[in-house]
């Protein structure tokens, strides 16, 4: 286990470069298999989800080079279609996607249930659904789900829940499908925009991605192609918040603005003085924040991944704020950690209250997932005195170089393996 050691209560400031999108990477890697020739992935993000899915593509023989810091070599044509147990699955929530991708390759994937951050029951029946309606035939054995597929069909989706997992997975599998594919109430956040993108690169025939309908005609061949990951809109929101709270002055760089949106106005209705250029963020500390209320929606709408980050920064702003979380059942573990530090936090079913401004205190606080973990790097940035945050490993899964980056910006922070 890994260990962060936050000194907290100092102002930070200067430039933070944004990486490459985890949840773009993370689609893009297994959908490399699909690709009759070789790919170059650039801007991918250095952090250990990366490294699990690398594992995987080598086992099943891929070839998989580092042909620079964040650029990938990935050439799939000697792949063995072997079974992927639940000792990798488990690892990542990602692992999903080998599903879509061995199955729309090869007509058959062979696949332990994934495992990822527990923020609810997070079931795949959606995914399953739409390997069936393509014509495949969808098994079950213990944990292992075993799809095969005579030929795969392209056919007319209705997605009841818009899914960015389901939506990505029946993407990969219906790309080389017969005839076309209609994904309706498709998800629509920038990830599946970038994968989209990436496939068509390779000669797929994609429409629709980044709208709640999404066409797919079937093609034979994919050819190579050199394909940019996107910056990740969930590591910028962590920093502008984190400037926000604390820098004097802080430039977050390299972000698409347009999808952070829901963020950006809500930041500004919390009054944070911040600023937004083409490619980069400018804010800082020097406002003093209101209490809003944030409720989670899918793209375009405020992202699920940004609320437990914007709770800790809730606790700087005067008010009762309000989260209501309607994508997980169970993404307010966070909270509780908050309040050991001092947060003043009231949960009701699926909102969270937090009253503020309150001083937070360092303590001994454990990160129980991903994005629960960011909250509490920020809570312990601006808490006085040293906190210890357990479990970091969740943290060091989704963002890169995190205590290099936060080093720079002024903050004490170690990272400790015990
Ligand atoms: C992805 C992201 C995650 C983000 C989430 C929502 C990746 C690797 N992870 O997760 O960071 O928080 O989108 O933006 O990209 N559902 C079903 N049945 C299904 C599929 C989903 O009921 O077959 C439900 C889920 O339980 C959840 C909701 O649909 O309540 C949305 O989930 P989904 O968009 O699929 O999230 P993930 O792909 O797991």
């Amino acid at each position: 286990m890994k260990l962060l050691k936050i000194c907290g209560g100092r102002t930070l400031g200067g430039t933070v470069r944004i990486s490459g999108a985890k949840n773009s990477a993370v689609a893009l890697i297994p959908a490399a298999i699909l690709c009759d020739e070789n790919v170059k992935l650039l801007n991918v993000p250095n952090i250990s989800d990366i490294d699990n899915l690398a594992i995987i593509l080598r086992y099943l023989n891929a070839k998989v080079e580092k042909i620079s810091q964040d650029s990938l070599y990935i050439a799939s044509c000697n792949i063995e279609n072997k079974e992927i147990t639940e000792d990798m699955t488990r690892k990542l929530r990602a692992s999903y996607y080998f599903m879509g991708a061995l199955l729309g390759k090869y007509k058959k994937a062979v696949v332990s249930f994934p495992g990822g951050c527990t923020i609810g029951s997070r079931p795949i029946d959606l995914h399953l659904k739409g390997f069936e309606a393509l014509g495949a035939n969808v098994e079950y054995d213990g944990n292992k789900v075993i799809i095969t597929a005579e030929e795969l069909n392209g056919n007319n989706i209705y997605l009841d829940i818009a899914s960015v997992g389901a939506t990505v997975n029946i993407m990969l599998a219906a790309v080389k499908a017969k005839g076309t594919t209609i994904i309706e109430n498709a998800a629509r956040e920038p990830e599946i925009v970038n994968i989209a993108m990436f496939l068509n690169s390779m000669g797929a025939k994609i429409t629709g991605a980044g709208t709640n309908t999404i066409k797919i005609k079937g093609v034979n061949y994919l050819k190579k192609c050199t394909h940019e990951v996107i910056p990740d809109r969930i590591e910028a929101a962590t920093y502008i918040m984190i400037g926000a709270a604390l820098c004097d002055n802080l430039v977050v760089e390299n972000i698409i603005p347009e999808h952070m949106e829901a963020l950006i106005r809500k930041l500004k209705e919390m009054g944070v003085n911040i600023e937004v250029t083409d490619d980069k963020v400018y804010v800082n500390n020097k406002n003093k924040l209101k209490a809003v209320k944030v409720r989670t929606l899918v793209y375009p709408g405020f992202p699920t991944d940004m609320q437990q980050i914007m709770a800790t920064l809730m606790t700087q702003a005067k008010g009762v704020s309000e989260i209501e979380e309607t994508i997980f059942e169970n993404r307010f573990q966070n909270l509780y950690e908050l309040q050991k530090m001092g947060a003043k936090v009231k949960i009701v079913g699926n909102k969270g209250y937090i009253t503020g401004p309150t001083k937070l205190k360092s303590d001994n606080i454990t990160a129980t997932d991903l994005r629960a973990g960011a909250s509490l790097v920020l809570a312990a940035l601006i808490a006085d005195g040293e906190t210890t945050i357990n479990n970091a490993d969740y943290i060091l899964r989704g963002y890169e170089n995190m205590q290099e980056k936060l080093t720079r910006l002024g903050a004490k922070i170690e990272l400790i393996q015990i």
